[in-house]
C-alpha cells in the first residue's frame, strides 16, 4: 500500500455521495429483457471451461524451465544443507507428531539457541488456517543490544519450502510509510493467503517460501505490532533500525548468519529498501549476511508529479473504456496536462537513449503546480463513474470485497474483525495483546515526515552498482504510482554513476516479458545490471496480482534462472 493522507480525507464525503448515486440509477433488475435474451451458457458448459483452463495452468506450474541449470544448484544445495541441518542439534522446534498438509511441509531446518523456541509457532494452531503450515517463528526483536531498548521490530520467519534453497534469505517490506509487511504476508508472497473476498486462507502455490527462506518485517517503528515511539528523522534512521534488528534476529537465529541476502518490498519500499541496502553496503562488516541484491514493486522512487501527475492523462487515455469519461472531461483532462507541460514533458525525456540529465521539472512542485493536479481530478471523477474504483488496481468495480485486514481498496471498510487484531491470532504468533494492528498506521512513523530526498536521487545508483541483480517490477494496471513514471524516473536518473551511461540506451520492446508456459505478459529490459518489468493487469501489489509473473522475477533475482 502507498499511504495517501489526502485519500482518506477525502474518502467520507465523497464514498457517501458516489453510493447514494449508484443505489438511485443503477436500475438493475433481475427481470430484465436484456437477460432473457442473452445467449444461455450452462453451469456445466462454464465448469468445463474453467477445469480446461486450471489444466493449462497447473501444467505450466510443473513444467518450470525444465533444463535450466539451476535446478540442478537447487538440488546440490538442498542436499548438502540437507546434511548439514541433521547434525544441528534440535532444541528449539518440539517434535511435532501431527500429519503435515504435503504441500506446504517446509525445509527441517532447526536452531540450536534455546531463545529461538520462544518464537515457534505452532503451524496447526493459526486461527482459521485449516492445514499445518509448518514450523515458522515469529515475535518481536529489540533493535539494538541495549538491555533497556524499548523500540521492537515484530518479524514471521519462515523456512522453505521443500524445494526452495537453503543459502537464501528474502528480506520482505510493505510500504506506506506505516503499512505493516503481514500485509504481503497474508496477501501477497506468504505461505498461505486470505484474499479479500474469499472465506477462508488457502495455500499459497507461489508463496516466496518455494524458492528460500523469507523473512517479512514490520517497520519502522510505529508500523504493525512493532514496539516503541517513532524516533527517526529519514531513511538512514530507517536503516540503522533494521541493520540494528537484524543484527539481534541473528543472534538468536544464528544459524542464518552469511545466508544471501535479498532485500525486497512494495511501493514506499521503493525508498525503504536501497537505503537499506546502500546502509549494509557502507557499512560492509556490520552485518553477517551477503547482500546479493533488491526487488521492489511499484516503487516510490522520485517526486509525485513525475510518478503520478505527468503519467496521469496518457494512462487515461490508455484505458479508456475503463474509466468511461465523457468527451468534455477528456478534454477538460488534456488541456490542463498541456497547460502544466506534463505532455511535452513525456514526449521530451521519454526516449532511448535519453537526452542528458538533469531534466528539469514540468513546474515549480514536486507534487503538483496550483490547477495541475489532475491526478486528483482523475480520482474524483473515477469515483462519480465507479465508486468501488481501486486506486491499486482499475479493473475493480461494486461491489467492495470485504477483506480481513480491512483495507480492500481506496478506503479502509471494515465487515469483520481485523485478523491480525484477532486476541487469538495475536497470541499464536507471540505478537503483543494490548497493541491494536491496523493495516497502515494512523500516525506518522517518521518524527515529522520522511526528510530523505528520493531513493533514485540519491542511493539507488549506487545500489543498483553493488548489486548482482537489481529487479523493480511495475503492475500496468496501478494508478497509485504508474509505470510510466517509472521509465521516467529510469531514463532520468539511474546509472549516473562514474561517467556511466544514462538510463537505458535501447527502447523496452513490446511482449518481452515472457512468463513459463504463458507467453507474453508485458514488457522486460535489463541493462548494465537493473532489470525493469511491466506486469499487464497487475494492480499495485504485484504478487498479490499476478503471483505467478511475480515468481518469476524473484527466481531471476536469486540467480535461479539465467533469464528474466
Ligand atoms: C529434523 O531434524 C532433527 C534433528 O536432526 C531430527 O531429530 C528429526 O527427526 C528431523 N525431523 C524430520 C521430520 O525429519
Ligand atoms: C548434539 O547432541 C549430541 C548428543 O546429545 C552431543 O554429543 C553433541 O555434542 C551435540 N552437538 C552439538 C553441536 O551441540
Ligand atoms: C501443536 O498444536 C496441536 C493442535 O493444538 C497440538 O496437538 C500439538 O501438540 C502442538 N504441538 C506442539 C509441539 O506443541
Ligand atoms: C510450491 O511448492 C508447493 C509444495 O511443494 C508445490 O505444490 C507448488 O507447485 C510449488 N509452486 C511453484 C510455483 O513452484
Ligand atoms: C553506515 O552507512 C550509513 C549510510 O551510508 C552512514 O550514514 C553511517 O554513518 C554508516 N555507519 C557506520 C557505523 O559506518
Ligand atoms: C461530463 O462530465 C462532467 C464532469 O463530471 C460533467 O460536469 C458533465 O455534465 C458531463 N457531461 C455529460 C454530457 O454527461
Ligand atoms: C511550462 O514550461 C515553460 C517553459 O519551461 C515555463 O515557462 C512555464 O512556467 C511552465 N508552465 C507551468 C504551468 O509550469
Ligand atoms: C504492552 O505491554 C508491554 C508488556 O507488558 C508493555 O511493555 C507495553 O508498553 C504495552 N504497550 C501498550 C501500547 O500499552
Ligand atoms: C510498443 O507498442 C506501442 C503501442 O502499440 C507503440 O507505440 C510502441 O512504439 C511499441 N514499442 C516498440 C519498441 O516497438
Amino acid at each position: 500500500m502507498f499511504k495517501f493522507t489526502r485519500l482518506l480525507l477525502l474518502s467520507t464525503t465523497l464514498l457517501s455521495s458516489s453510493f447514494d448515486h449508484l443505489s438511485s440509477s443503477s436500475g438493475l433488475s433481475v427481470s430484465s429483457p436484456l437477460l432473457a435474451s442473452a445467449v444461455q451458457i450452462s453451469a456445466a458448459q462454464i465448469h468445463a471451461r474453467q477445469a480446461e483452463a486450471a489444466k493449462r495452468w497447473a501444467k505450466k506450474s510443473r513444467s518450470v524451465n525444465p533444463q535450466e541449470a539451476f535446478i540442478e544448484k537447487i538440488r546440490a544445495n538442498q542436499r548438502r544443507d540437507g546434511e548439514d541441518v541433521d547434525t544441528t542439534n534440535s532444541t528449539s522446534t518440539p517434535a511435532s507428531s501431527t500429519t503435515v498438509t504435503p504441500s506446504l511441509k517446509p525445509k527441517n531446518i532447526t536452531f540450536a539457541d534455546p531463545k529461538a523456541s520462544q518464537f515457534w509457532v505452532n503451524g496447526t494452531t493459526i486461527p482459521d488456517v485449516d492445514f499445518d503450515v509448518g514450523d515458522s517463528w515469529s515475535g518481536l526483536i529489540p533493535i539494538s543490544s541495549d538491555p533497556k531498548e524499548t523500540r521492537k521490530l515484530f518479524f514471521w520467519f519462515f523456512p522453505p519450502g521443500p524445494e526452495g534453497s537453503l543459502d537464501d534469505l528474502i528480506f520482505w517490506t510493505n510500504g506506506g510509510p506505516g503499512c505493516s509487511s503481514l500485509e504481503g504476508f497474508l496477501q501477497e508472497n506468504g505461505p498461505f493467503s486470505w484474499a479479500p473476498g474469499t472465506a477462508k486462507p488457502t495455500p499459497n502455490q507461489y508463496s516466496w517460501t518455494n524458492l528460500s527462506s523469507v523473512l517479512w518485517v514490520e517497520q519502522p517503528v510505529g508500523t504493525g505490532f512493532s514496539q516503541g515511539t517513532p524516533n527517526i528523522n529519514n531513511e538512514d534512521d530507517l536503516a540503522k533500525q533494521v541493520v540494528g534488528f537484524l543484527q539481534q534476529f541473528l543472534e538468536v537465529f544464528a544459524e542464518l548468519k552469511g545466508k544471501k541476502f535479498y532485500i525486497s518490498g512494495e511501493s514506499y519500499a521503493g525508498m525503504y529498501v536501497p537505503y537499506i541496502a546502500n546502509y549494509i553496503y557502507s557499512n560492509a562488516t556490520t552485518l553477517d549476511l551477503s547482500l546479493q541484491g533488491t526487488w521492489t514493486a511499484d516503487p516510490s522512487l522520485s517526486w509525485d508529479v513525475i510518478q503520478q501527475q505527468v503519467p496521469a492523462v496518457p494512462f487515461v487515455n490508455k484505458y479508456r473504456n475503463v474509466f468511461a469519461f465523457n468527451q468534455t472531461f477528456m478534454s477538460l483532462l488534456e488541456k490542463t496536462a498541456d497547460a502544466c507541460n506534463y505532455t511535452s514533458y513525456t514526449s521530451k525525456y521519454l526516449q532511448y537513449p535519453p537526452p542528458p540529465a538533469p531534466f528539469p521539472l514540468p513546474g515549480r512542485s514536486t507534487s503538483s503546480d496550483r490547477g495541475c493536479d489532475v491526478w486528483d481530478l482523475i480520482f474524483e471523477e473515477a469515483l462519480v463513474k465507479n465508486p468501488a474504483f481501486n486506486i491499486y488496481r482499475i479493473f475493480d468495480t461494486f461491489p467492495v470485497l470485504w477483506d480481513v485486514l480491512g483495507f480492500p481498496g481506496s478506503f479502509p471498510d471494515v465487515q469483520s474483525p481485523i485478523y491480525f487484531d484477532r486476541q487469538e491470532v495475536k497470541k499464536a504468533i507471540h505478537a503483543p495483546l494490548n497493541t491494536t494492528w491496523e493495516e497502515c498506521a494512523d500516525g506518522n512513523v517518521f518524527v515529522r515526515r520522511d526528510q530523505s530526498t528520493p531513493s533514485a536521487l540519491s542511493v539507488l545508483p549506487n545500489v543498483i552498482e553493488k548489486n548482482q541483480r537489481t529487479v523493480i517490477v511495475h503492475g500496468l494496471a496501478d494508478f497509485i504510482l504508474i509505470a510510466e513514471g517509472t521509465r521516467l524516473v529510469i531514463q532520468k536518473r539511474l546509472f549516473k554513476i562514474g561517467g556511466g551511461a544514462q538510463g537505458f540506451q535501447t527502447a523496452i520492446g513490446n511482449d518481452t516479458f515472457i512468463v513459463d508456459g504463458i507467453g507474453s505478459m508485458g514488457t522486460e529490459h535489463t541493462e548494465r545490471g537493473l532489470t525493469y518489468y511491466e506486469i499487464e493487469l497487475s494492480g499495485h501489489m504485484v504478487p498479490q496480482f499476478s503471483p505467478v509473473a511475480a515468481f518469476q522475477t524473484m527466481e531471476y533475482l536469486l540467480g535461479f534462472r539465467s533469464k528474466p
